[in-house]
């Protein structure tokens, strides 16, 4: 790996997910070794004004040890604090932007940085709305030198856009600026482990080759809970809601995992072209196959309007106009403040055929992938009850992380991916086709319900979200199992 002169710059240094999320992210790398004090910078931009040191107090209490660390956090912060330096400036000022690359070039050309080329990574931890200004002025100011030679990349976070037309204005506009290569487009859902273990289930398991497909699977969900609302973001999200900051995103690009063909190689492009090529397949969204829903209580928050119809709740079934999966819905679902709080696909096969043990809704087979909490994949099978008659029952075969992999600390979705995009590895980055074909799919309904044409149905906090949902889900096929309990579901 290259070496010296590295200089990270989180633009938007002040703000929630750079505290959140960056700052943690490239300390954890620091504390592990995979960006050194003696290789790289980080600089932090923002408009407020503060020093250093101000920046730096303020991000101390949001890094926390790492698992088998305690002990030497006191330590690894100190180390890791003093690699900041913090400049302040507006997004659309050349002044700010030259001072920022005065201090970038100051560090590339001090005794501290080994030799080594200009590497610059700017990551936007930034409300779109400054995108078009900041790639500007990156592009007029704070380029690597080529002198030195080496890379400028940058890293940008949804959303991109709000529907096709706003997301291709925005790639034009930074695709003018920066080739497709320098562009890290983050879906964080991407750097998750059991994520990033799709590829290698589907792909390096000879029992799942013949069974992936529209014979045997009758339904797959794709599901995102989460126990808690919009708090202090209500003005936010209402501006996008849960389609845009879940389904779009997240959950499409964990259905191109699971639907996607077996790519040519590992190699970044062979994988986003079969990415891309399934959401190309995907047929219009049918709205007899939509259920959006609002919790009750959201337009208490003062910052949300009182007329809202944004869905905080979404099911929408997805079909797949291809050899593989013609006739499987594909059913995504995401809500806030649900009964509960968790990530999973689960791929539900069909009844067997001539059955003669009449297990017939006593339980399908399932394959689960639960991506968090508690990471873990399971199966479940019909067995036959332990004991002297001959009666069957659904059972598990369990691969559950913390179990089997107890000493194994699983790196945040965020860490993994900052370190791709210093590697210059696009695998798990969305490319500009991919999010095109995305906004493809959920355009026109997202139009439809920002008109009001789609109405937002009620449902209680703490639910299971509208109950038109749930007969959805069976309507298009799925058949839930009632009365069986996961007996180890709890203790991980
Ligand atoms: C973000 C959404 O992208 O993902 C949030 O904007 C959501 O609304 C979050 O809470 C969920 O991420 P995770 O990793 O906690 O599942």
């Amino acid at each position: 790996p290259e070496t010296g002169r590295l200089s990270i710059i989180v633009l938007g240094a002040s703000g929630d997910l750079a505290k959140k999320k960056t700052f943690p992210a490239l300390f954890h790398l620091h504390r592990q070794g995979f960006i050194e004090s003696h290789d790289v910078h980080i600089f932090g931009y923002a408009r407020s004004k503060m020093s250093d040191d101000e920046l730096r107090d303020r991000l101390r209490r949001y890094l926390t040890p790492g698992k088998g660390c305690e002990e030497t956090h006191d330590e690894d912060v100190s180390k890791f604090l003093p690699l900041i330096k913090y400049v302040s400036g507006p997004y659309d000022s050349e002044e700010g932007f030259q001072l920022l690359d005065k201090e970038i070039s100051a560090y590339e050309l001090s005794k501290d940085s080994k030799e080594g080329s200009s590497r610059r990574l700017f990551y936007f931890a930034l409300p779109p709305s400054v995108y078009p200004s900041v790639c500007k002025m990156l592009k007029n100011f704070c380029m690597n030198k080529s002198d030195l030679g080496g890379w400028t990349r940058i890293v940008v976070e949804k959303p991109f856009g709000r529907d096709l037309k706003s997301a291709e204005e925005l790639s034009t506009h930074i695709g003018e600026l920066f080739n497709e290569s320098q562009i890290y487009r983050i879906d964080h859902y991407l750097g998750k482990e059991l994520v990033q273990n799709l590829l290698v289930l589907r792909f390096a398991n000879r029992m799942f080759v013949p069974l992936w497909n529209h014979t045997n699977i009758s339904n797959v969900q794709i599901v995102f809970k989460e126990d808690f609302g919009t708090e202090g973001r209500g003005g936010y999200f209402d501006q996008y809601g849960i389609i845009r900051d879940i389904l779009q995103n997240h959950l499409l690009q964990v259905l191109c995992l699971v639907a996607m063909e077996r790519p040519v190689s590992l190699k970044p492009e062979h994988i986003r072209d079969e990415k891309v090529k399934v959401l190309q397949s995907v047929l219009p969204i049918n709205e007899d196959e939509v259920v959006i829903g609002q919790y009750e209580g959201y337009k208490d928050d003062p910052t949300v309007p009182k007329d809202s119809n944004t869905p905080t709740f979404a099911t929408v079934v997805l079909r797949i106009h291809n050899e593989r999966w013609e006739g499987v819905p594909f059913i995504l679902k995401a809500g806030k403040t649900m009964n509960s709080k968790k990530a999973e696909i689960r791929v539900q096969f069909k009844d067997v055929p001539g059955d003669i043990f009449n297990s017939k809704g006593k339980g399908r087979n399932e394959f689960v992938i639960r991506l968090q909490p508690s990471e873990a994949i399971y199966m479940k099978l019909t067995v036959k009850e332990p004991g002297l008659e001959m009666k069957t029952a659904l059972s598990e075969l369990d691969l559950s992380y913390r179990q089997r992999y107890q000493e194994v600390i699983i790196p945040e979705a965020y860490e993994r991916l900052i370190l791709d995009t210093i590697r210059g590895d696009q695998q798990h980055f969305v490319r500009r086709d991919e999010l095109k074909a995305a906004w493809e799919i959920f355009t026109p309904l997202l139009h439809r319900i920002d008109n009001n044409e789609v109405q937002s149905l009620p449902y209680k906090p703490g639910s299971r979200g509208p109950e038109q949902a749930d007969k959805l889900a069976e309507k298009v096929g799925y058949v839930q199992t009632h009365g069986y309990v996961w007996s180890t579901n709890t203790e991980y």
